[in-house]
């Protein structure tokens, strides 16, 4: 069989490497791709948001299912256009994806369905939100409505910090249409949790859980990034916990769309925080998570093609599902200065010394060919991933790697997973 894959980043190395395992696939494409992906699959220069030039080449080349790594052209109807044309595709339809694409709706659809989530006020106006926020104590949480690649989320602490994420959000709109609302909710305090499932619109398959580090610094500190490394599983997820996410969440959310005329056919992917033992949706995303995708798919043992068949195929129930119970950990290298400016272009030395080590993959995210050696290209560059015995041999493991690698302005955290670690 013939897959695409949309996407160029470390999540989609990881779901590109699942499915070259799959001895069902012959030929794997990806668009964009990157340097690392470029070694599975062909990358193909299309933009994956020009959804009839897609659909043309997946016509040609007699690609048998797409499946769709970033949030981007979900949202924008990526699912809509192919079905339309009879082809198979791996995510949710723009109107399903609108859990991720609007805090808004998805606010609004968990009030609705009684699915536990911080509570919270939608505003337009600015003045409103102001006086809003007078009567309000602080913390608080102040979030764009739409997509804004994980930069319109300002946790604040004081009224200054308040007045100026909604100065910047509704007066300055920095981003753009997605700033037209803002919602803001009230601070939970707690362990945040990646909760991801596989589902047809109707059987529903858990993942193994994670645990990703949204902030650039070690100890929790700096401005979040897109998640500078993740392990499976989190401790904090123990088994009556999962059953409790997926009574109190997961069912909810895919049976209540269900029931609002929304079939949810994919990934649903619930950023979750657990209060005294309770879990709380911060927000739902409609695809994998990056970096948890890397750690999780290593613990994979069933076969990522025959999954996607199940779920476009709308028997998911028939699906063989398995996770290893070893631990993976995956630490992101980043370029000095992300998630604000960086620079590109850099060398990166060292990949040829961990090729071959055992038990560790390197995910290719930011990264590119020039004069026929590998390049920085992104923010965040690779993902060192390594599976062990426990979270703490995996761990070192990837850390071991590491010490191999090495580019100009390199930075990465040196506590990924301590948390972990520190639960003994
Ligand atoms: P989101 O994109 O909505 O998940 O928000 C990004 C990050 O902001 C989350 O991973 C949390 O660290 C933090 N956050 C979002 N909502 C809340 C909340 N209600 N209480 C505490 N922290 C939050
Ligand atoms: N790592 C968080 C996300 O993928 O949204």
């Amino acid at each position: 069989m013939k897959t695409l894959v949309i996407g160029g980043g470390g999540r989609e190395h990881a779901i590109a490497w699942k499915l070259s395992q799959s001895n069902k696939v012959d030929k794997i494409y990806c668009c964009p791709g990157n340097a690392g992906i470029s070694e599975i699959a062909e990358c193909i220069e299309i933009d994956p948001l020009n959804f009839d030039a897609l659909i043309d080449f997946v016509k040609y080349e007699w690609i048998d299912i797409t499946f769709v790594g970033p949030e981007l052209p979900l949202a924008k109807g990526i699912v809509d256009a192919f079905e339309k044309e009879g082809l198979k595709i791996v995510g949710p339809t723009s109107e399903a994806a609108r859990l991720e694409s609007s805090k808004v709706f998805a606010k609004d659809f968990m009030k609705r369905h009684k699915i536990p989530t911080a509570d919270y006020q939608v505003f337009t106006s600015l003045s409103l939100a102001e006086e809003h926020i007078r009567m309000k104590s602080l913390p608080l949480v102040i979030k764009a409505d739409g997509l804004a690649a994980g930069k319109g989320v300002f946790v604040v602490k004081d009224y200054d910090e308040a007045y100026s994420a909604l100065k910047l959000i509704l007066k300055d709109k920095v981003f753009g249409d997605a700033g037209k609302s803002v919602v803001i909710e009230d601070c939970l305090i707690g362990e945040e949790a990646s909760f991801m499932v596989f589902t047809d619109g109707t059987s529903i398959i858990p993942m193994a859980s994670s645990q990703d580090h949204k902030r650039v610094f070690d100890n929790d500190e700096g401005p979040n990034t897109g998640g500078m490394g993740a392990y499976s599983p989190a401790p904090v997820v123990t088994k009556d916990l999962q059953e409790i996410i997926m009574q109190d969440i997961v069912y909810p959310t895919i049976n209540g769309l269900r029931s609002e005329g929304i079939r949810y056919k994919g990934i649903l992917y619930a950023g979750l925080m657990i209060c005294d033992g309770s879990p709380f949706v911060l927000e739902f995303n409609c695809r994998m998570g990056d970096p948890e995708t890397q750690p999780v798919l290593m613990r994979l043992e069933g076969d990522l093609m025959d999954i996607s068949m199940a779920i476009t195929n709308e028997r998911l129930k028939d699906a063989e599902i398995r996770w290893s119970d070893k631990s993976s950990v995956c630490v992101v290298l980043a370029s000095g200065g992300y998630p604000d400016k960086y620079k590109k272009g850099f060398e990166i030395k060292g990949l040829d010394k961990v090729k071959g080590f055992k038990d560790v993959v390197i995910f290719h995210a930011g990264t590119d060919f020039k004069d026929d050696k590998i390049v920085t290209n992104g923010g965040r560059v690779l993902g060192i991933t390594a599976i062990g015995d426990s979270i703490k041999s995996a761990r070192d493991r990837a850390y071991e790697a590491i010490g191999h690698i090495h580019f100009e302005d390199m930075h990465f955290r040196k506590d990924i997973a301590s948390r972990a670690l520190n639960r003994g």
